[in-house]
């Protein structure tokens, strides 16, 4: 599904009608699985397993923000998945915050490890590219990895492109299949991330489906708010100590989602990321 996406998105919709495009998908893809599912259960799930990245994106917090170096336990990623059996998930899985997961020298293992616990969800790897290699795709793939969604920016092109080239020109399809790949520019709609990356065409959003729809957990465990929560600065709770679903029920979470699906933005992150403006230089 998110291969068909991707495709109508980035082929057949124009870059100012996208954004809408977005929020039409993600209202129905909220919508649906509630009535598929019979409860409110998030259908992503994004997990910090390393924190650090090899570049500076304009686009990104990362470009004036430093994040600090680690990686997530391997047993407090076992444990995660352990609750995401509990549950039988089967949404997305994806090793991703504001990190290059390419980095992370466990990652074919931790991928692995998913697909064993979870055979029926769908593990999405998001990469800016630059690591790619035929042998680490492969790896990936073999895993049990269903797509690696490459990203670059108009300003590493110039690094990235002839890498990212090389790692599937001579791919067989069985591979080369599971890669996506998209530039992004200055030209397109992007997040503010919350408020802190002045993008030249901001995304504006009249309501909040994000929150609802994916679960992130940083590297410490904890889960927070969405994945514009950069710092860290709105927690809900820590997977280390409680079931992810325990946190997720927790009334106030539960109420704030709510409020954020009918474009109640109290929060100044909220408001910020609505409106695609700036919120002040934060101080950490
Ligand atoms: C923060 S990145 C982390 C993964 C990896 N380092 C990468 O760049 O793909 C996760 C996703 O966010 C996207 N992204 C980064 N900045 C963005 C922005 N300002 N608006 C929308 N998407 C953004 C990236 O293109 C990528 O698909
Ligand atoms: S967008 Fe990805 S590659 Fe670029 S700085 Fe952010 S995390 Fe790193
Ligand atoms: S409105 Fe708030 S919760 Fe929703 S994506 Fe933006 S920052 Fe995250």
């Amino acid at each position: 599904m998110l291969n068909v996406l991707l495709f109508v998105n980035d082929r057949l919709v124009p870059k100012a009608a996208r954004a809408h495009l977005r929020e039409v998908y993600d209202r129905a893809d909220y919508y649906g699985s509630r009535l598929r599912l019979g409860r409110d259960i998030f259908t992503q799930i994004e997990i910090e397993t390393n924190t650090d990245c090899n570049r500076k994106c304009r686009i990104c917090p990362r470009h004036k923000n430093e994040r600090e170096v680690g990686v997530m336990p391997a047993e407090l990623f076992e444990a995660l998945l352990g609750q995401l059996q509990d549950i039988d998930f089967r949404g997305r899985v994806s090793p991703v915050f504001y990190n290059e997961p390419l980095l992370d020298d466990r990652l074919v293992t931790l991928m692995r490890a998913t697909r064993t616990r979870l055979p029926r969800c769908s593990i999405v790897v998001f990469t800016n590219g630059s690591l790619l290699t035929p042998q680490n795709i492969e790896a990936l793939v073999d895993a049990g990895v269903d797509t690696l969604l490459v990203s670059q920016y108009q300003q590493n092109l110039r690094a990235d492109a002839a890498t990212w080239a090389a790692a599937v020109q001579d791919l067989p399809l069985s591979y080369r299949r599971h890669v996506r790949y998209r530039i992004l520019g200055d030209e397109d709609p992007l997040s503010t991330s919350g408020g802190l990356v002045p993008v030249r065409v901001p995304v504006t959003r009249s309501r909040c489906m994000q929150a609802s729809l994916s679960c992130v957990v940083d590297f410490r465990g904890n889960v927070v708010l969405c994945c514009n929560d950069y710092f860290g600065d709105h927690v809900l709770g820590n997977v280390g100590t409680e079931h992810v679903v325990d946190i997720w029920n927790r009334p106030a979470f539960v109420e704030l989602r709510k409020q954020l699906r009918h474009g109640d933005f109290r929060r100044e992150i909220c408001q910020a990321c609505a409106q695609g403006t700036l919120r002040p230089p934060q101080s950490k």
